[in-house]
């Protein structure tokens, strides 16, 4: 079962770490795996704009990059900064993402949580906002 609530708060914990001078929009993502550890990750935006990082990417890098690779769910939560959580809107993960999150975790299992606040949130399987998704099974 996901606690969904103490996902959130993580997810906004880590909006302080936010690398945004260009768009001025904090995004956090707190992603949770099979054994309980949560990976956190804030978006990380780049001059040149193309090279920047997505929250979501961000906690799965970290994560691949330490050897886990069976998610259960990730909490997202972005706002302009300087909002106080509720203030803002959901924020839904970019396709770019979705696609990320497709090669690791399951269609049907993975929730994704997309929260204004911690009793204010929306819940998704990676399916239902990515139907139809192109994976490794195509290239098999
Ligand atoms: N952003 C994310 O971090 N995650 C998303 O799913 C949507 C967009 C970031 C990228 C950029 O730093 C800022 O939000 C504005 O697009």
């Amino acid at each position: 079962m996901v606690n969904a609530k103490n996902l959130i708060e993580k997810a906004f914990e880590v909006q302080k770490y936010c690398y945004t001078p260009y768009s001025n929009f904090n995004v956090g993502a707190a992603l949770l795996c099979a054994d309980g550890t949560v990976f956190t990750g804030c978006n990380i935006e780049n001059a040149a704009y193309t090279p920047t990082n997505c929250a979501e990417r961000t906690a799965f890098f970290k994560a691949i990059s330490e050897g886990h690779k069976d998610f259960v769910a990730i909490a997202i939560v972005g706002n302009k900064k300087g909002l106080k959580p509720g203030e803002g809107d959901y924020c839904a993960p970019c396709a770019v993402c979705r696609q990320v999150m497709a090669e690791f975790c399951d269609l049907k299992t993975f929730k994704v949580i997309i929260a204004k606040s911690t009793d204010d949130y929306l819940e998704y399987t990676l399916g239902e906002l990515l139907p139809l998704a192109f994976t490794g099974k195509n290239l098999e």
